[in-house]
């Protein structure tokens, strides 16, 4: 059966069906590789799928990119990265409080990945939705003024800790605050309690890396807007306090809620964003919800 793909949503992204992990052809990687450069990200129905279906699926889309921190491996498959609000015998067993800012993934190295794949091992059936807004829209929005303010400039970019947020959402009513606090406080007790491994610290210490604030999609050719709230600290020849306003306006001017795309999940989903293309977040969930994710991604070029 041929691959499918139709929206799923308004805005972008595409749902593929057709598919069987365990038996992936040359002809449906390039289309997959071509469905996820048209629209920014896909979901892959994929129930009953096992982590070797989902390092097939990804191998589909290019070069695994080892994780730099190897903390939360999963121990049958080190390559699949286990994010997880779901503790056992006292101890997380992923990854919890990540990745909860508009970001893409890994802008900090010279090369950051191309792409990133979260499989849906245990959803919850509320809380846990990623978000996603398109960057080249982003950039089509902005002001011609703007666009040739920005032509040019490039961002620094430099690790940052800035874990354990659990939520990007501006509007969190008391009740939920209250149980992030608890959260922020029992992750930070976890982390102080487990000793830092030689990757973490070695990405605490990686160099900056600049790169242009509007990068040109290395497949389709348009132009996105390339910056986060995360990761994102200055740019080069302009002063800290010009270029963070700046920044923020753009991070600001590039996440409207008309702009937001909210990917619900269900269990056996795997969804596939394109990182020169996309920002994303995570959201709350709560810890009465179990969510387990397995992550990869996948190797990137400099961004130009
Ligand atoms: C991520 O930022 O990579 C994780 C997103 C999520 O858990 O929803």
């Amino acid at each position: 059966m041929a691959l499918t793909f139709r929206p799923l949503s308004p805005l972008f992204g595409a749902r593929v069906d057709g598919l069987n992990p365990g038996d992936i052809s040359a002809a449906e990687a390039d289309a997959l590789k071509a469905g996820l450069a048209q629209n920014k990200i896909l979901s892959i129905p994929a129930d009953g799928a096992g982590p070797d279906d989902f390092l097939a699926v990804a191998r589909a889309f290019g070069e695994l990119e080892p994780f730099f921190l190897s903390a939360y491996s999963l121990d049958t498959h080190p390559e699949i990265y286990v994010l997880s609000n779901v503790r056992k015998n006292g101890a997380p067993i992923g990854r919890d409080g990540a990745g909860f800012h508009w970001h893409s993934d890994h802008t900090f190295q010279e090369r950051p990945c191309s792409a990133t794949l979260l499989h849906g091992v245990t959803c919850p059936d509320e809380g846990g939705d990623t978000l996603f807004v398109d960057m080249v829209a982003a950039y089509r929005r902005l002001p011609e003024a703007m666009k040739r303010r920005l032509e040019g400039l490039k961002a620094i970019h430099k690790y940052q800790k800035k874990e354990f947020a659990f939520t990007a959402e501006r509007d969190v009513d008391a009740a939920t605050a209250a149980k992030i606090a608890d959260l922020k406080r029992l992750r930070a007790s976890e982390e102080a309690a487990r000793p830092k491994s030689a990757s973490a610290k070695a990405s605490g210490a990686s160099p900056a890396v600049a790169h242009p604030i509007v990068r040109t999609h290395p497949v389709t050719g348009e132009k996105a807007l390339y910056l986060n709230e995360e990761m994102t600290v200055g740019i080069e020849g302009m002063s800290d306090d010009t270029a963070r306003a700046l920044l923020r306006d753009l991070a600001v001017h590039a996440t409207p809620e008309d702009a937001i795309v909210r990917y619900k999940w269900r269990s056996g989903d795997i969804v596939i964003w394109d990182n020169a293309s996309t920002m994303h977040s995570a959201t709350y969930t709560d810890p009465a919800h179990d969510r387990v994710m397995h992550r990869l991604t996948i190797k990137g070029e400099r961004p130009i």
